[in-house]
């Protein structure tokens, strides 16, 4: 028999949208409820989606009909709101990134696994046909030893984007263009390539009027020796697609917007083949593919059903995050930086 998992959802914003739509496409979930500390969105939201808007976090929290609570709120408050769900036994499925520091991703990695409540961290871009297809070449070693990666994030955001809310373009909420767009391809990156071991970096801020960095350059060596670089702007007008380049010893497999664009793998016998990039937020914050939240969303919830790890765990969003702090203290202090034991 098919079990209904009820869902909350706190902060009603931009990406809440994706979840309520995402959770709509699951035969076996259902939005219960919103929270979110401006009532009037919260009331619209809700009324637009045919559920409660509950007056605060507490009264979200206290419905037993709500199992899985998505944490939608500014990146420097998942943790914040996330523990306390966990307190109260909801599974959890937190925003990228995981928080903006380590020891609020540690809190709360810690509160999930106190409470056992599952925990993933959105990175959408895992659900992606070609990364499906790109992870599997590499795991069945189709591109032999790994030599060389690209993550290449080159977007376009106008000021506006910044000044929409008080929270972007700051380190305490949000962090520069590579903690909140760059990451979906830095975490691409790591679960292709492995662990990184040291970072040189440097971070400018070239185009917007905020105190973090819209643009962002390392260079990343591998545990594995394999090298990659990683690039993240949101000044490169008018937006590229994102792009994640593999090159092994056998080849060589590029991904643009979740699609497998060009692949040349010795074994092939037709070494190159093409397809179009998918739907991208190059320039569109809110242009964000729903089908890939809905695959991790569906994750979760096969991870809750049979207590196996989901997907993306929270690791694996604190493993993510790690790379990006460490860009950014390499940029700041001007030294290569190692990754060892973070
Ligand atoms: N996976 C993706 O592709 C993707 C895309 C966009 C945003 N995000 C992430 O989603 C998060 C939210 O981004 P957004 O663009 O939706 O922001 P937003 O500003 O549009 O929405 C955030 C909402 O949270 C509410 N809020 C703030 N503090 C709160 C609190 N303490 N309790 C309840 N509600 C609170 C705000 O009032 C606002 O409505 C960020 O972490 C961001 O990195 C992910």
């Amino acid at each position: 028999m098919l079990v209904t998992r009820g869902f909350g959802i706190v902060g009603t914003g931009v990406i809440a949208a994706i979840h309520a739509d995402a959770i709509a496409m699951l035969p076996d979930a259902r939005l219960v409820a919103v929270t979110d500390v401006e009532a009037g969105p919260a009331a619209a939201f809700a009324a637009a989606r045919g559920c409660s808007a509950e007056p605060d976090l507490a009264a979200l929290l206290a419905r037993r009909d709500v199992e899985v609570v998505c944490v939608c709120v500014p990146s420097g408050l998942h943790a914040q709101i996330a523990v306390q769900a966990a307190k109260a036994g909801k599974h959890l499925v937190v925003e990228k990134p995981i928080d903006v520091s380590l020891d609020a991703a540690d809190r709360l990695i810690g509160a999930a696994g106190a409470a056992g409540v599952v925990l993933t961290v959105i990175s959408q871009h895992r659900f992606d046909p070609g990364l499906v297809e790109l992870k599997r070449l590499l795991d069945d070693g189709a591109l032999g030893r790994l030599v060389l990666g690209e993550a290449s994030t080159k977007w376009y955001r106008a000021q506006a984007y910044y000044d929409s809310a008080a929270w972007r373009g700051t380190y305490a909420m949000d962090g520069g263009s590579l903690m909140n767009q760059g990451v979906h391809y830095v975490d691409l990156l790591r679960w292709c390539m492995g662990p990184p071991v040291e970072v040189t970096a440097v971070c400018s801020t070239q185009a917007h009027q905020i105190e973090v960095e819209d643009t962002a350059l390392a260079i990343v060596r591998f545990a594995s020796g394999a090298v990659a670089t990683i690039l993240s702007s949101t000044a490169a007008f008018p937006g590229f697609p994102q792009r994640l380049e593999i090159t092994g010893t056998q080849g060589t497999v590029t991904v643009e917007d979740g699609r497998i664009v060009r692949r040349a793998l010795t074994a092939d016998a037709s070494p190159v083949a093409t397809s179009q990039a998918g739907r991208s937020a190059a320039a569109d914050p809110a242009a964000v593919d729903v089908a890939s939240h809905a695959a991790q969303l569906a994750d979760l919830l096969d991870a809750v059903d049979t207590g196996r790890e989901p997907a993306v765990s929270g690791q694996d969003g604190r493993d993510a995050l790690a790379i990006v702090l460490a860009v950014y203290e390499s940029s700041r202090t001007g030294r290569r930086v190692t990754l060892g034991d973070r």
